[in-house]
């Protein structure tokens, strides 16, 4: 029997795709959520797809009393995979309490009880995010760190000195830092994939809502940017290839694979895509049309940034091996599934 491994945030976007893999891999799954983003339909989801309902516990990781009884009544967690945290850039700006308070307790409340009870790693979600606007693309994990523009970007920062630091003094546990490029699309059964709330901020979820019909055109956020067609450039990595990542990050840590206490590795497919092209690409893929317009730039956007993902190829012997085409496939036909349920 593989030991169990606590996803925090394990109701959400990438916390759900990832307990479907870890189930897959034999791992016994423990999740906390507070659903403050997510809701319990997502465990039938998970259930549908894997037939293994996970162990679930309603709770907000920054109480440390239920962070606590959660941990004595499941001594059998060794691995940590933590998801949970406020993620809207926006928001971060206008309530930076709330993105402090809730990330960094978090992170903090799970450091602390892991040392107490014999938990050998953590997996942190991190973010490209912290390279800030790179002066070279591919960024490679030694790209330079930029000041962040956001106190939600301040946070994974922040998270990353924090664990290194921990580590550092001695904590008997180590860590594999995830930066994740931009991670789009759901999985194929459609039985779980990414809930926005409102209106959605990021590229995908828009463009979705726009083909469907339930926003009337996508704003493409500039057309006068240094690049090939005048859009902004990412790396956009399906969900399912970013959550297999976690399972060998994982594993890695519960199998002492490497000597280094903390590793960082970015989780990009090494392509550089523009929004022009993805539209063009969704198109291609699901032949359906996504009305679109140029609007102004969007303040703070990066131009262009793209991951050297060679780290993680080599080391983990993990490659993002998606076809674009198929990830926005999964992901039309996912919100085709939201409107046929009724939630959108
Ligand atoms: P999400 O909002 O879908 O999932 C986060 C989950 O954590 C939600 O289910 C939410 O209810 C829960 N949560 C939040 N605060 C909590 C708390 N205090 N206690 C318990 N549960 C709590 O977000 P996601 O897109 O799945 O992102 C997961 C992680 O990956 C986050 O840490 C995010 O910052 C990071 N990340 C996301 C992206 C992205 O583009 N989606 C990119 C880079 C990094
Ligand atoms: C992608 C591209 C937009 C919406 C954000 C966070 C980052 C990370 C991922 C977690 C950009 C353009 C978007 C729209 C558009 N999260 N766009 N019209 O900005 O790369 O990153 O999410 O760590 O921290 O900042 O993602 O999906 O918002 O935008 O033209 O309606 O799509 O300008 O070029 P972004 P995104």
């Amino acid at each position: 029997m593989k030991p169990a491994i606590l996803v925090t945030g394990g109701t959400g976007y990438i916390g759900s795709h990832t307990v479907v893999e870890l189930q897959k891999a034999g791992y016994p799954v423990v999740i906390i959520d507070n659903l403050s983003n997510s809701n319990r339909e997502v465990l039938d989801g998970i259930e549908r797809i894997t037939g293994i309902r996970p162990e679930f516990v309603e709770a907000d990781c920054t109480d440390l009393t239920a962070v606590k009884i959660l941990f004595d009544t499941y001594p059998d967690i060794k691995g940590i995979i933590n998801f949970a945290a406020s993620k809207a850039v926006g928001e971060s700006m206008q309530k930076p309490l709330l993105y402090y308070r809730n990330n960094l307790n978090t992170l903090m409340n799970l450091l602390d009880m892991m040392g107490k009870h014999d938990v050998k790693g953590i997996v942190f979600s991190s973010s490209c995010t912290v390279y800030g606007e790179p002066d070279v693309n591919p960024v490679t994990e030694e790209s330079p760190i930029k000041k962040a523009t956001s106190p939600y970007g301040n946070t994974k920062q922040i998270s990353e000195e924090i664990i290194t630091d921990v580590i550092n003094a001695g904590a008997p546990f180590k860590s594999v830092l995830l930066r994740y490029f931009n991670p789009v699309g759901a999985h194929p059964s459609a039985e779980i994939g990414e809930l926005p709330n409102g209106v959605p901020q990021n590229l995908v979820p828009f463009l979705t809502q726009a083909a469907m019909g339930i926003r009337k055109e996508l704003s493409v956020f500039g057309n006068d940017y240094n690049t090939p067609d005048g859009s902004c450039i990412r790396d956009y990595i399906d969900v399912v290839d970013l959550a297999k990542a976690h399972v060998i990050a994982v594993e890695r840590m519960l199998e002492d694979k490497s000597d280094e206490k903390v590793e960082i590795f970015n989780l990009g497919t090494g392509n550089g895509m523009s929004v022009l092209g993805l539209i063009n690409a969704f198109e291609r893929a699901t032949g359906v049309k996504v009305p679109h317009k140029i609007a102004p730039r969007r303040a703070g956007d990066i131009e262009k940034v793209w991951a050297n993902p060679e780290r993680a190829n080599n080391v983990l012997g993990w490659v993002a091996s998606t076809p674009i085409e198929e990830t926005l496939r999964n992901a039309w036909t996912w919100q085709c599934k939201l409107r046929e349920r009724g939630v959108m």
